[in-house]
């Protein structure tokens, strides 16, 4: 295993222990930065410790930057942050006794660099790099750490209990490094998370979401799902996607399993994007299955209304999750509520005007709900994947087709409100809404070409059949 570091890092870790030396205590990188850098994956954040005060090593590194960096002290925790070009460097003295996250009297007990390692997650992250002079660039590892990086694997330092017990947010991230590095977590560690689960409840949802973001930013995010879900943290922490999964069978006839089959839509959709809010639309556009499921004796399981019924409870749950009410939450919810609308055009005979509609109502995020549909394709039997995929295509190209004709993307209507009350010389009132709807209704039509002069002559027409007369301005 190679310990690659940049030469800005480099240079940088030899003020620190130049410092530390002057300062007459030791110093060591540990932590997230040190296992980022033996995997070989970007990291920007250095943790520092130091057996003396972390606050004093931030202040007199400082001082022999240049530019001299601002330095951030947080007293209460004993810790220091200075921002150096591209690295932020956190120091702090170690530590015994627990981590104490959410506590409001943080432990800041003196103690050894082997105290400080004790109380850390996990073994792969509690290597520490001394940048000491009799031993610079040593690992210390007591825990087995490197072998465990080798054989990728997630295990607690200590008894499992104990480090979960400190803090229970670290079921969540012993399940979330196991997603993003594709570790496999010991079964020791594993246990110990199935039988503290419940601790889950005490730790702050903002805290859970973070985790829970970060699974779903993996390369794939179903090992993390499906983790969860064998823990039984999911079924405290998101009780809906639960709700999905298992299969019902009746007169011979079984749906699928929508949890899994969702698991599988997000890892597709996560082959193809980056973008959290579009890989959430994924988790989230079979959420009202369980709810709208029905045995019709002619059809067998149905789920209709399903995507009506699951943007309804995109708000909600994005409220409880502490995700963000703003357009990102509108963002799902329109993709949840528009994700069965493109199948509907793959049949034949589908005119402009359907096209035409769904172009309106998924404005400039049409590309992303066309990618949620292709991503939704998760049958086994590759020709019907063939099939399906042909099918988008066809639709995307009449898309293209009538956006070109119609440029209904970002659409503003040729006639505004304001030139309707002008026209007829009254105020805002119903009428204007129903002449507004009617033109809007018939460009969608396509009765009327999405232009200008159509637009304010079918205008004038309305406007007379409500009553109203034209003034001459
Ligand atoms: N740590 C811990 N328990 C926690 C959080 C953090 O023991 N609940 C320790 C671990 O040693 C961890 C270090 O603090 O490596 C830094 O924590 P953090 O920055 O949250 O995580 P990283 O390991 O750096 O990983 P990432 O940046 O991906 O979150």
């Amino acid at each position: 295993m190679v310990f690659n570091i940049q030469e800005n890092e480099r240079k940088i870790f030899y003020l620190i222990g130049e410092t530390a030396q002057e300062l007459g205590f030791p110093a060591y990188v540990v932590g997230g930065y040190v296992r980022d850098r033996l995997l070989a994956r970007p990291s920007k954040d250095i943790d520092i410790v130091c057996v003396g005060s972390g606050i004093q090593l931030a202040q007199n590194v400082a001082a022999k930057l240049r530019p001299i960096p601002r330095i951030a002290i947080y007293k209460r925790f004993g810790t220091a942050m200075i921002k150096h070009k591209s690295l932020e460097i956190e120091f702090v003295g170690a530590r015994k006794e627990s981590y104490r996250y959410d506590s409001r009297k943080p432990s800041v007990e003196e103690g050894t660099l082997e105290d400080d390692q004790n109380r850390r997650d996990f073994t792969i992250n509690a290597l520490a790099v001394s940048l000491n002079d009799e031993d610079y660039g040593y690992i210390l590892d007591p825990f087995g750490g490197l072998q465990h990086l080798e054989q990728k694997l997630i295990k607690t330092p200590l008894e499992p209990d104990k480090t979960f017990i400190d803090d229970p947010l670290r079921m969540m991230r012993a399940i979330r490094f196991s997603t993003q590095l594709d570790f496999i977590i010991d079964p020791e560690t594993f246990h110990a998370i199935k039988l503290n689960k419940n601790r889950i409840n005490i730790v702050s949802q903002e805290r859970i979401i973070t985790e829970l973001n970060k699974i779903i930013s993996a390369p794939k995010p179903s090992i993390g799902f499906k983790l969860l879900f064998q823990s039984g943290l999911l079924q405290i922490i998101f009780p809906e996607l639960v709700a999905m999964q298992g299969v019902d069978v009746k007169n011979g006839r079984a749906h699928k399993d929508n949890f899994y089959h969702t698991l599988q839509v997000l890892d597709n959709i996560s082959k193809k994007t980056n973008d959290l809010w579009l890989r959430w639309s994924a988790l989230l556009h079979d959420i009202g299955k369980p709810i709208t499921k029905r045995w019709d004796d002619e059809q067998g399981w149905t789920f209709h209304g399903h995507e009506a019924v699951g943007a309804n409870m995109v708000p909600r749950i994005f409220r409880r999750m502490r995700l963000p009410m703003d357009h990102k939450m509108k963002f799902v919810q329109k993709m949840v509520q528009l994700h069965q609308r493109p199948i509907s055009l793959t049949k034949d005979n589908i005119t402009d005007s359907a096209i035409r509609r769904l172009v309106f109502e998924a404005g400039e995020d049409i590309d992303l709900l066309m990618q949620l549909c292709e991503a939704d394709i998760t049958s086994k039997n590759p020709k019907k994947v063939t099939r399906y995929l042909e099918n988008y295509e066809m639709v995307r190209g009449r898309i293209s087709e009538v956006e070109e004709k119609d440029r209904l993307r970002n659409w503003q209507p040729p006639v505004s409100g304001e030139l309707i009350m002008e026209t007829f010389n009254i105020s805002p009132s119903k009428e204007v809404g129903i002449i507004k709807t009617a033109i809007r209704e018939a460009i969608l039509d396509g009765d009327i070409p999405n232009e200008y002069e159509a637009a304010y002559q079918f205008m004038l027409q309305k406007g007379k059949e409500l009553g109203l007369v034209k003034v001459d301005v």
